[in-house]
This record gives structure tokens, C-alpha cells and sequence, in this order.
């Protein structure tokens, strides 16, 4: 089925061309079933590599991407966007890599604060915020607060985000309520485990999208993923257009999803 229902030219995702380059909603009849989608952000150091810059570089390159990633969300139906920014398992790296990546979110979320209140878009951070410096999560905290009411797109940022990290955290403070009588075994369920996790607020991913070539899910969403669909691109991440996401999500949209169900 074509995304673009009732039209005979294209299936593909065509913005329109001029100074103001806006995405024409009027023109596409945005798919229902693909409302939150995650993306595993990959491939940075090797775009920087393979043209002999250092790997800050395509760091720096890949947080241009997200601007135009987050600003036709809107256009194409998808009311969460999450983004895979840094890993609990990222702190393997150099220190003037982990160094550098810091100092970026920290620029990132000084830089687009204005842009992406404006556009109204409501920003929340998850994962573990106890080793990031102070500046950084005052900053977090503070965009958390300045878009809260906003109600346009829900992006949030998995910074210092692991999925084992938020469920072992998760699983701690159950344990808490559970000894001091606050919740009883019985009442443990799915959904009120969900509510232990960083992502309580969150619909589950409907489609989860990595780029760089790699397949596979490097700690991300364990729990929330369970019905997710995945698409995988050998596109390296700066090299990710706007564009390229629209067809991916368009395209997903009409794959079948049974949770379970007998196909048919
Ligand atoms: C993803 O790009 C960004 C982060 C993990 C912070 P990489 O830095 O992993 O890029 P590659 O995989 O080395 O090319
Ligand atoms: C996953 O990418 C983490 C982010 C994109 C933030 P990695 O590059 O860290 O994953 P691995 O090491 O290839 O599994
Ligand atoms: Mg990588």
C-alpha cells in the first residue's frame, strides 16, 4: 500500500523544494500505526574516519542530523521520536572522546533550547543521570522543565541509557516498595513494572531504526522492544536524511503486525 494514498506519481517522500523547504502535511496523509519510533544514531566514527577526520568530527556532524530527523516528525504522523544519544557502555571509550560527546549534548541542548520550544516539542532525557557532570544535567533538567507543556512531538534523548541499567534500577526501587510493604507481590504486572521504567511515559516503539549497517540492538529498549518492528540501513548516520527516515517509516507502516496473532 502506498503511503500516499490516492496518488498515482510516487510512493516516496518528496519535499518540497524553496527558501523555506516546509514539509507539505496537506500533501501526505500521514500513516496511524507508526507513532513512536527509535533510532540507534550509528556510524559517526566511521563517517568521520573514512574521510581521515577525527571521529569528534562525525559526532559533531550527526547531531546536525537530528534537527531535520525531529522536524518532520510532525509531517509523517510520528508523535514520539526517542534517540539513542550515549550508552551506558560508551564510557569504554577514550577520554577525549567521552569528553567531547559531553561537551556536544551540552552544546546541542544550549543551541536548540529555543528552536525546539518553539516548535513545540517537549524534550525528556532517560537513563541513568548520576554520572553525568552537574552542568549537564542542570541543563537536561532545565529543557525538560522550558518544554514540558508542549505537545507537538515527545522526543526524548537516551543519554547514559542502558536497557539492562534501567531495568536493574528499576527492579531496585520495586524491591524498596515491596519490602516496605508499599506494593505487594501479587501486584507486580507488566504495566505496573513499566511504571518503574525511565520510559513510563512512553507508548512502546512501534519501529526501530539503526543505521551504520550494524544489526544489532546494543542494549537499547530491551523490555519496550518486545513488538517492535526494526529496520536496519548501511547508512552511516551523518549521512541520514530527512528524507531517507520519511521512507523508512512510510515503508514500515505497511508491514503487518500480529503481537501474537495468527497470521492470515
Ligand atoms: C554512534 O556512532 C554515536 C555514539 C555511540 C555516541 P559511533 O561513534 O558508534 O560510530 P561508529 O560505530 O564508531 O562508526
Ligand atoms: C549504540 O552504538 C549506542 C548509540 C548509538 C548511542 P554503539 O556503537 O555504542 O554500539 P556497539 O558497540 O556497536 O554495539
Ligand atoms: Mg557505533
Amino acid at each position: 500500500m502506498c503511503w500516499r494514498q490516492n496518488r498515482k506519481k510516487s510512493c516516496r517522500f518528496r519535499p518540497r523544494r524553496g527558501p523555506e523547504r516546509k514539509f507539505v502535511t496537506d500533501e501526505i496523509i500521514p500513516p496511524r500505526n507508526v507513532r513512536h519510533v527509535a533510532i540507534i544514531m550509528d556510524g559517526n566514527g566511521r563517517w568521520a574516519t573514512r574521510r581521515g577526520l577525527p571521529r569528534l568530527v562525525g559526532h559533531r556532524k550527526g547531531a546536525e542530523r537530528v534537527r531535520e530527523i525531529v522536524d518532520i516528525c510532525p509531517d509523517i504522523g510520528v508523535k514520539y521520536l526517542t534517540l539513542y544519544a550515549f550508552s551506558t557502555e560508551n564510557w569504554k571509550r577514550a577520554e577525549a572522546e567521552v569528553a567531547g560527546l559531553m561537551s556536544l549534548f551540552r552544546r546541542y541542548i544550549l543551541r536548540e533550547a529555543k528552536r525546539l520550544h518553539e516548535n513545540r516539542v517537549r524534550v525528556r532525557f532517560i537513563g541513568d543521570r548520576a554520572r553525568l557532570d552537574q552542568k549537564l544535567i542542570a541543563l537536561m533538567a532545565q529543557l525538560e522543565e522550558k518544554t514540558a507543556k508542549n505537545e507537538h512531538l515527545n522526543l526524548t534523548i537516551a543519554l547514559n541509557y542502558g536497557g539492562r541499567d534501567e531495568l536493574t534500577r528499576a527492579v531496585r526501587v520495586l524491591a524498596e516498595d515491596t519490602a516496605s510493604g508499599r506494593v505487594a507481590p501479587e501486584d507486580i504486572t507488566e504495566e505496573s513494572l513499566g511504571f518503574y521504567l525511565d520510559t513510563r511515559y512512553l507508548p512502546d516503539p512501534d519501529l526501530i531504526i539503526r543505521t551504520s549497517g550494524e544489526q544489532r540492538v546494543s542494549n537499547f529498549l530491551l523490555w519496550q522492544s518486545a513488538y517492535a518492528e526494526y529496520e536496519f540501513t548501511p547508512t552511516l548516520w551523518p549521512d541520514f536524511t530527512a528524507r531517507a527516515f520519511a521512507d523508512v517509516v512510510l515503508g514500515a507502516s505497511t508491514r503487518e503486525r500480529r503481537f501474537g496473532s495468527a497470521a492470515g
